[in-house]
């Protein structure tokens, strides 16, 4: 008899296939979560399960699926783990980092850009009938990338790749991380490590790129925002819940910062109704890894940390080493 595992969503058929020549696969085909009661219910006699950013495994869950040895995340961000809980169960967490870190870096800079220079507005606006001419004066006026001040806070892979890009632009690249990263690694993007209420006054351009956990929730409220320059940009391709949507929305309406780039959103996919009203704010709905070919690339590594798993071995991805026998 094969192994039981739960796909709690729709991935990629090949994919499911492939998991399939291993295991009794209970396959969620459709793209939107299990609502909470089901995801228990349909776990309660897997083994593993491969999971989305939507599924929420906590200890309610955990005592209800005594035999669940491993859940691989298709996402680099696990705040939908309950990881203490996880580990305390003695189950095995994975998530997909290096994967998407240039596709999540390309995401960022087309939202800082099309923030910078009002690419949004300027194409609705175009879109509406409202250009009668060129204008010199009055013409869409943004703000300049080029030689402006990038600030980074979360220097990761994905931070790293975007110091990277900035190379191109002539900017100067200041960032804040709990960890400094090595001589070699600063060098290679440019970047300075500065303390977190230096990097919100130097920035032009403020990218998070934070977990968000406890720790994180509302690190950007009012008082971060109002320390930062009336010029500057937000970007948030991180997760909502590290800024606080209600200071963000009054800071943006207000014009003390000059506008922001967000992909993420607090109680997504529910956003603040404020936000559609604000046009200085450019809004994605959570694409920041969404190419086919870095989803498949995702996919593909929950799958293998799967089969790693449960075949006895240690899966590339690991968050919680303590749970692996070895
Ligand atoms: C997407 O948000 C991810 O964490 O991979």
């Amino acid at each position: 008899m094969k192994t039981k595992i739960l796909v709690c969503r729709a991935i990629f058929p090949a994919l499911v296939e492939r998991l399939s020549t291993h295991f009794d696969v209970d396959y969620n085909d459709q793209d939107a979560a299990l609502p909470a009661e089901q995801l228990a219910a349909r776990l309660a006699d897997k083994v593993a399960a491969i999971t989305l950013l939507s599924d929420r495994i906590d200890a309610a869950v955990l005592a209800r699926a005594p035999a669940l040895k491993a859940v691989c995340n298709v996402a680099v961000g696990y705040n939908n783990f309950d990881l203490e809980a996880l580990t305390g169960a003695g189950v095995m967490a994975t998530n997909t980092p290096g994967v998407l870190d240039d596709t999540t870096a390309d995401t960022v800079w087309a939202l800082l850009l099309a923030s910078a220079r009002r690419v949004v507005g300027a194409d609705k606006w175009l879109r509406a009938g409202q250009w009668q001419g060129w204008q010199f004066h009055d013409n869409w006026f943004g703000n300049d990338v080029h030689h402006a001040t990038l600030g980074i806070l979360g220097m990761g892979r994905i931070g790293q790749a975007v110091a990277r890009r900035a190379l191109g632009f002539d900017m100067r690249v200041v960032y804040h991380n709990r960890h400094r990263l090595a001589d070699d690694a600063e060098q290679a993007c440019n970047a300075t490590w500065v303390s977190r209420d230096e990097l919100l006054r130097e920035a032009d351009f403020l990218v998070l790129l934070l977990p968000y956990s406890p720790a994180t929730h509302h690190l950007i409220g009012a008082s971060e925002l109002a320390a930062m320059k009336p010029s500057a940009h937000l970007i948030n391709v991180a997760r909502g819940g590290i800024v606080d949507d209600d200071a963000l929305i009054d800071a943006l309406q207000q014009r003390r910062i000059a506008g922001a780039g967000l992909d993420v959103f607090e109680n997504e996919p529910a956003l603040d109704g404020r936000f559609l009203t604000l046009d200085n704010a450019v809004l994605t709905p959570h694409i920041g890894s969404s190419t086919y070919a870095t989803r498949l690339g995702m996919a593909s590594l929950a799958a293998d940390n799967l089969v790693a798993a449960l075949s006895g071995k240690r899966p590339p991805n690991l968050l919680n080493p303590s749970t692996f026998a070895g």
